[in-house]
């Protein structure tokens, strides 16, 4: 008999019971409060798992509550939420997809996961995976954004970063691939809200980057808090035990999110508690979070005949094994052991994450700054903000550990006069502080001008309507910008802001995002030339709110727009067009592509066609540049989007220097959920497009055709 078999067997009820149950401690707050753990429920048998809490002492006795003191020595599984950096804080994460380096964002995660685990946390409650196009929703910060094939690459990254091949070889953390599903298309941006997706939407967006976390082996998946479609996901059979546990045969732990089995009866599906406990054990919910219902009411559940005892034993079941995989049966202590230099090599990881990360949305010719710059004046409420640089979800980061941008000018240009003020709040209505701001500015040969968002108003419960700039940073910036001198304006926030009258005024016009505790080394980087900036847009910039939901993979419509045409799919005062389409960036080099070719004209699934574009750096300096390649099939019984993103490549040029990209291109990129959601492959026509960004206008495009699916 396995070592499972034999726990499971010896294991009361109540203590099958509390392997479910994933209490909070206190460290962070992450959720609602709500009624205290005891160690004494830890001692007996009550409690399965265990997040925020960090600090090896901390963990050490409560794992010697479980072990030493339970009846069954069963370790507790320590989990947090490792979004984007444990101590090391690196970009958030929709900032981070922005590199489109799957190889960055590996690295990144398995920095993280090593030092989580070097202090003894075993499960991070991350990747968040949902696919967002609507950027009130505050959680858009935490994801890779709007497109489901960078989620899918995203999602096998982190997976990998977090867990090794094998997370039962090489585990640093087990990771979570939450939140399924659909939780990005909360209606009107706001948390919690509900999901009403088309089975389409779920099967073309938001399902492909669960499906890649499962094929990268994730250990967990969390369940969504919303409504989607007409039912809870805690209680979505279907898509649990239909879609994850039957068609994608995942086997690891799937666990509610915070309280959410409890709110089954908020949302009306479940009578009581009890009759929550049964639905969400029989929808394939194993553990669950903080609520404590399945502890306290699964027995009158059974009792009722709402769930099989069969039910109980193989969620618990799950839950040891992945205890096993991790290794706690064996050594219930363990910490993994880090190199020396490991907060060097993760602050110089950080940094690099940070400038790959930054995206140069408008340069007139100011940056980089010119050799002979003498006098800056770094003005704003986020100049010198260590926390905020954090962004939402920052474990155990501390803002003093983190370099702030008026800190990381100073360091890189030692030789100049840089002052700082603040001139008014992140929110607020004080504006005393824009008269000496503004003088300040008037003496400066460039003013770089630091706006935004406060970490806080993003991620979790940190939906906004309207995405201006908060309190008095308009009237400050506007101010600022009549003294006259060149200004560079940084925009730290967890999403995109609509700000079209900056855009059009400041000389050049940066996304830091919430870049982490080396912002301010990676933002002087930028400003300095000593790093050529090459992020691009993981999500669509709005000019307004009206646009939302804005995403370039539109679907069709018989009334294209046609500025002659008032009958056309239209605004009568906005452009349909987005601020800065999806994969724009900038970057000081000038670059070129011509000449897009394919091997062949026919595409089939058996063999790959070589699609090739020539590329050429015009300008002298070196550069790194992505390229998309987007497509568009044009005869399908299902209208499919006007364009969708196929692959892209990275390629680093020198001064000058010509190159050739290639893609391999088979009929089976083209595959799409048919009528009954199968993946079907049609022949027939469909365009490519090449380019750097998904602004059609600047596209190449070439026509190919399936012949064979
Ligand atoms: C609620 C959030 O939705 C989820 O992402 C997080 O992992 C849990 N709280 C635990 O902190």
């Amino acid at each position: 008999m396995s070592h499972i078999d034999a726990l499971l067997r010896a294991m009361t009820l109540s203590e099958k019971l509390g392997q479910l149950n994933l209490v909070t401690a206190d460290q962070a707050i992450t959720g609602p409060s709500v009624g205290g753990t005891t160690t004494d429920d830890i001692c007996a048998g009550r409690v399965g798992g265990v997040f925020n809490l960090w600090g090896l002492d901390a963990l050490r006795r409560a794992q010697r509550c479980a072990v030493e003191e339970s009846r069954l020595g069963v370790p507790l599984l320590f989990g947090l939420d490792i979004l984007h950096g444990f101590r090391t804080i690196f970009p958030i994460p929709l900032a981070e997809a922005g590199a489109f380096d799957p190889d960055l964002w590996e690295r990144t995660a398995r920095a993280a996961a090593l030092e989580a685990a070097g202090e003894g946390i075993h499960l991070t409650f991350a990747p968040m995976l949902d696919i967002a196009r609507d950027p009130r929703w505050g959680r858009i910060a935490e994801g890779p954004g709007e497109d489901p094939l960078v989620g899918e690459k995203f999602a096998h990254a982190k997976v990998k970063g977090f867990q090794g091949d094998d997370v039962s070889r090489f585990y640093p953390l087990a990771a979570t691939a939450k939140h399924f599903c659909a939780g990005g298309a909360a209606t009107a941006g706001r948390d919690y809200a509900a999901v009403d997706v088309s089975e389409r939407a779920l099967h073309e967006v938001y399902l492909p980057p669960f499906r890649a976390a499962v094929a990268a082996g994730c250990a967990t998946i969390m369940t969504a808090f919303n409504n989607v479609n007409g039912a809870p996901m805690t209680a979505q059979s279907r898509l649990l035990n239909g879609y994850l546990r039957g068609r994608l045969n995942f086997d690891g732990v799937i666990m509610s999110d915070y309280a959410a089995v409890a709110e089954l009866v908020e949302h009306g599906v479940a009578a009581d508690q009890t009759e929550a406990a049964a639905i969400a054990l029989n929808a394939g919910v194993d553990m669950d979070m903080v609520s404590g219902v399945y502890l306290a009411h699964m027995p009158e559940a059974l009792a009722r005949g709402l769930v099989d005892p069969r039910a109980i034993d193989a969620a618990v079941a799950r839950v040891l094994r992945l205890k096993e995989r991790l290794g706690l049966f064996d050594d219930p202590y363990r910490v993994v052991r880090l190199d020396d230099d490991v907060k060097d090599t993760h602050r110089a990881l950080a940094r690099d994450a940070g400038r790959r990360s930054a995206t140069l949305l408008v340069n007139r010719g100011i940056l980089p700054f010119a050799a002979d710059i003498r006098r800056i004046a770094v003005i704003g409420p986020l100049a010198d903000a260590g926390a905020e640089m954090l962004g939402p979800w920052f474990a155990a980061g501390a803002a003093e550990n983190c370099v702030t941008i008026f800190e990381g000018l100073r360091r890189a240009l030692p030789n100049c006069e840089i002052a700082h003020h603040s001139g008014v709040a992140i929110e607020g209505d004080d504006e005393s502080g824009v008269v000496p701001a503004v003088a300040l500015a008037e003496g400066a040969d460039a003013v770089v001008l630091c706006l935004g968002e406060s970490a806080g108003m993003s991620g979790e419960a940190a939906c906004r309507a309207a995405l201006g700039l908060p309190g008095e940073q308009r009237r400050l910036a506007e101010r600022v910008m009549s003294a006259g001198a060149p200004t560079i304006a940084l925009l730290s926030s967890g999403r995109p802001l609509t700000v079209p009258w900056l855009f059009e005024r400041a000389q050049a016009v940066v996304a830091t995002w919430f870049l982490g505790d080396r912002a301010g080394e990676a933002i002087a980087d930028i400003l300095t030339g000593r790093f050529n900036p090459c992020a691009r847009l993981a999500v669509s910039w709005p000019r307004a709110v009206g646009q939302i939901p804005i995403f370039y993979a539109a679907g069709s419509t018989g009334r294209p727009f046609d500025a002659a045409n008032s009958y056309t799919s239209r605004y009568l005062d906005c452009s349909n067009e987005p601020q800065f389409p999806f994969g724009h960036g900038l970057s000081f080099a000038r670059t070129t592509l011509s000449n897009l070719r394919a091997d062949g004209r026919e595409l089939t699934t058996s063999r790959s066609t070589r699609i090739s574009v020539d590329v050429q750096n015009e300008s002298d300096v070196a550069t790194e540049e992505t390229i998309f390649l987007f497509a568009r099939d044009r005869d399908a019984r299902v209208a499919r989007p006007l364009m969708e993103l196929k692959d892209w490549r990275k390629v680093v040029l020198a001064p000058q220097q010509p190159a050739t990209v290639e893609f391999a291109l088979s009929a089976a990129a083209f595959a799409f959920p048919g009528e009954d959601m199968e993946p079907v492959v049609e022949p027939g026509d469909v365009d490519i497009f090449v380019g750097l960004s998904a602004d059609a206008a600047t596209l190449l495009s070439a026509r190919l055709r399936i012949v064979s699916a």
